[in-house]
């Protein structure tokens, strides 16, 4: 396995490599893996097949924490990281360092972001306003950098996923974005690196919001014509939440899963996404109804 620090030659590696190999999907992630990544990065080699090649991007990038976020204190195990990514067979890991990311910002030398402004203002956008513009930006930079065929990205950040699909429709980049489905902890907890974040009593209620989107599935599939109207359904979810004592809404939200348009009514097929807080820690998970 081959680790790259340096832009120029994981850029040269990525030439070389669509001179002379077959397919390349990449994996972005913030490193600290866990199993969530490690089905990303089989869905990755199923795609690519065993003639392609894999690459892991392993960078936390700061343009997509807000000053008050937890850029700072995002965990980080670049040793055990590198382990599994050995032991999954992965042909490169790409570990920028911030200097070569964002040349020295403060003297201006670094100053273009992409912005997608339809999709990106909603839900995510509005409790972390800044955090999509990071988001596009980087995958933006780590596409040309890695210059894959395909990318896989997780469904739980479903916002991010749809705001990535259109960046690189509109954008006319020649990457194909797959989303693979959400891997969940034995109580339905979706895995994510901020869970190591919880404490004893709010890993025990966290599974709140796994049961909170399975109870508005319920609700939806029993109501008369498979409908109900949003604010019905939103105050019977509030309650649920309220039930555990350490878990602070967010928001609930119910979109169309395609535009990310708010419903009035929400109806089978619909999509519903949410964010608790727990302490300082933001879960967030989401489900088609
Ligand atoms: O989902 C993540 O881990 C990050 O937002 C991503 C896509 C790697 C960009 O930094």
């Amino acid at each position: 396995m081959k680790q790259i620090r340096h832009l120029k030659t994981m850029q040269r590696w990525a030439l070389d490599s669509k001179r002379t190999s077959g397919k390349v999907a990449l994996v972005p992630t913030m490193g600290c893996l866990h199993e969530g990544h490690v089905s990303l990065i089989k869905r990755a080699r199923k795609s690519a097949g065993t003639a392609g090649k894999v690459i892991v991007s392993i960078y936390v990038n700061p343009t997509q924490f807000g000053a008050n976020e937890d850029f700072s204190s995002y965990p980080r195990d670049l040793t055990r990281d590198l382990n599994i990514c050995d032991r999954e067979g992965v042909d490169v890991v790409f570990m920028p360092s911030d200097t070569s990311m964002y040349p020295d910002t403060t003297e201006k030398e670094y100053s273009t972001y992409v912005i997608e402004s339809s999709l990106s203002p909603k839900m995510e956008g509005k409790s972390r306003p800044a955090h999509f513009k990071g988001v596009t930006t980087v995958v933006c930079k780590l596409f040309m950098l890695t210059l894959p065929d395909m990318a896989v990205f997780g469904a739980k950040d479903y916002q991010q996923a749809a705001i990535i699909r259109r960046m690189t429709s509109n954008l006319n980049i020649p990457v194909k974005v797959i989303i693979a489905p959400t891997i969940r902890e034995k109580d339905g907890l979706a895995m994510s690196s901020r869970n190591a974040y919880l404490n004893k009593e709010e890993r025990s209620q966290s599974p709140i919001l796994i049961q909170t989107l399975t109870e508005a599935k319920g609700i939806v599939r029993s109501s008369p014509d498979q409908s109900i109207q949003t604010t019905k359904i939103q105050s019977i979810l509030k309650a649920r939440i309220r039930t555990k004592k350490l878990a602070k809404l967010d928001y609930i939200a119910f979109f169309d899963p395609v535009t990310l348009q708010p419903l009035d009514k929400v109806c089978k097929g619909s999509h519903m996404a949410l964010a608790v807080y727990f302490g300082k820690t933001r879960l967030i998970d989401n489900i088609r109804l």
